[in-house]
């Protein structure tokens, strides 16, 4: 597919549940979000036709988010489907890593080509905060531990990682240098995603993509861009000196990263989103459920490719306080 603005759409990202066994500051209310009853949200069979459907207009690559994905029953089993869909290339991931060394039992080998895991601090008591969990919460190797021993499988199974760390001051500034060094013995790539303000996000402050840049570099040394592909996002990565592995900016709102938009998101309820900052989309479910031939569904998918804006609107946000985006990524995935 290919929008208004001449943007290739072939990247589908899928929200599997809202639901989260975490409650970060910048994403969940506090008291958590309330529970969709079972049958508002996609089954795998639903979402695997629709799958079926966008790989026949093109998208070739899938992430699937969430809230947190893996506490959804069964998802090992749909992504081992997901992946034998004609014309689905790749298939990645976005965890908090809390239940991923379970994953990959379940999975029994590599079923997919790459593993996000966010994670924005290494101090125990920071993870609480930020998570907002109790101290206590995890017991038995739980927790952070199990987070960073599931990086170590990833990555002794050839699987890609990413750590996705979310700069939030007050929160985590110090954290920022420890969190690059993962990057230095170890070949992973540890990105900075500027805090967008969604859901919960809009009441806490953001530190921009380049202020952490001068950290970083104050401490490690001057970074050098790096021109190879690497995901295929909206991320800009650089190598500092003596690292194995490398950085990533996600500069969402101080720069603005919509001119090679490349996707779509999926609800865990079934609607189709066109944009982070959107607040409706096409309601796929009810089309689903209401006997939707194939064709009716490609016709509903690309409508709302055409809708594609232009940018999103968080800048306007920030600058003007206009519009309050409601959700956060538990319900958009990312
Ligand atoms: N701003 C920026 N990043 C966010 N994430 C969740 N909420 C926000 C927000 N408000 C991050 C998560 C996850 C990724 C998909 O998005 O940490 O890694
Ligand atoms: Fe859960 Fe991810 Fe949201 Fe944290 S950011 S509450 S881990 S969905």
């Amino acid at each position: 597919m290919i929008d208004r603005y001449g943007r290739i759409i072939d990247y589908l990202r899928i929200s599997v549940t809202d639901r989260c066994n975490l409650r970060c500051v910048y994403c969940m209310p506090a008291e958590g979000v309330p529970w969709k009853p079972h049958g508002d949200m996609l089954s795998f069979e639903e979402i695997l036709r629709l799958c079926a459907v966008m790989a026949g207009l093109g998208i070739n690559k899938v992430k699937i988010t969430g809230g947190e994905p893996l506490v959804r029953k069964g998802v090992a089993g749909f992504i081992m489907r997901l992946r034998t869909i004609p014309g689905i290339e790749q298939v990645t991931i976005t965890t908090n890593g809390l239940l991923l060394e379970e994953f990959f039992d379940e999975a029994g080998g590599v079923i997919v080509d790459g593993v996000n895991i966010s994670l924005d601090t290494l101090d125990p008591e920071r993870f609480s905060k930020v998570t907002r969990t109790t101290p206590g919460a995890f017991a038995n190797g739980q927790g952070l531990p199990a987070i960073l021993r599931a990086l170590d499988r990833a990555q002794s199974l050839g699987i890609p990682v990413k750590l996705n760390c979310v700069p939030i001051r007050g929160f985590n500034e110090a954290d920022l240098p420890g969190m690059a060094a993962l990057a230095r013995t170890k070949a992973l790539t540890v990105r900075f995603i500027e805090l967008m303000p969604l859901g919960s996000g809009d009441a806490l402050e953001p530190i921009p993509g380049a202020e952490v840049a001068a950290l970083l570099e104050r401490v490690y040394g001057a970074m050098v861009p790096y021109s190879g592909k690497l995901g295929n996002g909206p991320a800009e990565y650089y190598i500092l000196p003596g690292f194995a592995g490398k950085i990533g900016f996600i500069n969402a709102v101080s720069e603005g990263f919509c001119e090679h938009c490349n996707r779509l998101r999926l609800s865990s309820s079934g609607v189709l989103m066109p944009c982070l900052s959107s607040d409706s989309g096409m309601d796929l479910r009810s089309l689903l459920r209401g006997g939707a031939s194939d064709a009716d569904l490609r016709a509903a998918v690309a409508e709302l490719a055409a809708q594609k804006p232009p940018s999103h609107n968080f800048s306007a946000v920030y600058e003007r306080e206009q519009t309050k985006h409601k959700s956060g990524m538990y319900h958009i995935g990312g």
